[in-house]
């Protein structure tokens, strides 16, 4: 059995949809007023954050405590980490203090995937660098599924920093596993060259990229990692790029719109997308703490299967 969730590159379609599964109960707990479980009694949760967050922290927190876990919080900034430790004595010293499951986001890819094989806790990442967010993409899933039926066969259109996002290449997995039709687009800049290998289709318009897609996923533009001059200014993304009520037009009336957040509103949607009638970011939010709920209950009864 896996006893960490370290993305969806290596997860089976079967564990993917046994997380849904479960995460669709767990949503009904999210939304009802008594919201206690007994799932995750006695058990230790520690995030350890070094990254800011907002959604994925919190969610990850609520998710614990919905489960009668033991929940805390560290931070790069308010540790020890600033007086020089290293990230595997400090994994080792949480680990140590009886953690069962560790919550890392971390800015270097693979930083995860160095813990896991030395602690006992099950480690989740909650987003490695440029390399994968995995509960992102399966709250995104739990999203599409129970606004459209299915994943099988949908046309999924992902546009934005589509070279720095995490995101996207555990929703790419994710999706594709599922059945979905997954087409990228952005400046040439901003995707690396080899996406085509990933099996989804490479566009540089907005338009192409979204035409005739049951969900158009904004991306956000990630400035903290970006080299300059990718593009000459946020502006000119916004021109070129931007999904405003004109360019949603080119997907299916129904498409759903999407965003992992935060939204730079103006750059990747307007503000009209953004808050529209085919929005669905706030539900994406909401799903988040049913998926991390799920996840965290599946991994405490013995992992996944390999
Ligand atoms: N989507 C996402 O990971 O948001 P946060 O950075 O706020 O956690």
């Amino acid at each position: 059995m896996k006893k960490d969730l370290l993305g969806l590159k290596d997860l089976s379609a079967e564990s993917i949809n046994a997380i849904l599964d479960e995460a669709a109960q767990m949503k009904k707990i999210v939304l009802q007023k008594e919201k206690k479980t007994k799932d995750l009694a006695g058990r230790a949760v520690v995030n350890l954050f070094y990254e800011n967050s907002t959604r994925t922290r919190l969610s990850f927190e609520l998710a614990a405590k919905y489960m009668s876990a033991n929940a805390a919080n560290i931070t790069a900034s308010g540790s020890s980490v600033q007086k020089g430790e290293t990230l595997i004595d400090t994994a080792n010293t949480i680990n140590a203090m009886g953690t069962d499951i560790l919550v890392m986001r971390h800015s270097m890819s693979g930083a995860p995937h160095l813990i896991a094989p030395i602690v006992n806790a099950s480690v989740i990442n909650a987003g490695d660098g440029m390399d994968e967010h995995p509960t992102q993409a399966l709250l995104d899933m739990l999203t599409i599924i129970e606004k459209k039926g299915a994943i099988k066969g949908l046309k999924v259109a992902i546009v934005g920093d589509i070279n720095h996002s995490r995101v996207v290449r555990s929703n790419i997995y994710g999706l594709k596993k599922l059945g979905a039709q997954v087409s990228v687009g952005g400046p040439s800049t901003l995707i690396p060259p080899d996406m085509d290998k990933l099996g989804v289709s490479v566009f540089n318009s907005v338009q192409e990229t979204i035409i005739d897609a049951d969900v158009v996923m904004g991306l956000r533009i990630q400035l903290e990692r970006q080299k300059s001059g990718l593009f000459p200014s946020l502006r000119e993304y916004y021109r070129f790029f931007g999904v405003d009520d004109k360019r949603l037009k080119f997907a299916k009336p129904d498409a759903l719109v999407m965003h992992p957040g935060p939204v730079n509103r103006g750059v990747e949607f307007s503000s009209s997308v953004i808050d529209g009638d085919q929005s669905v970011i706030n539900e994406q939010v909401t799903s988040g703490v049913a998926v991390r709920m799920a996840v965290m209950k599946i991994l405490a009864q013995g992992g996944f299967e390999e």
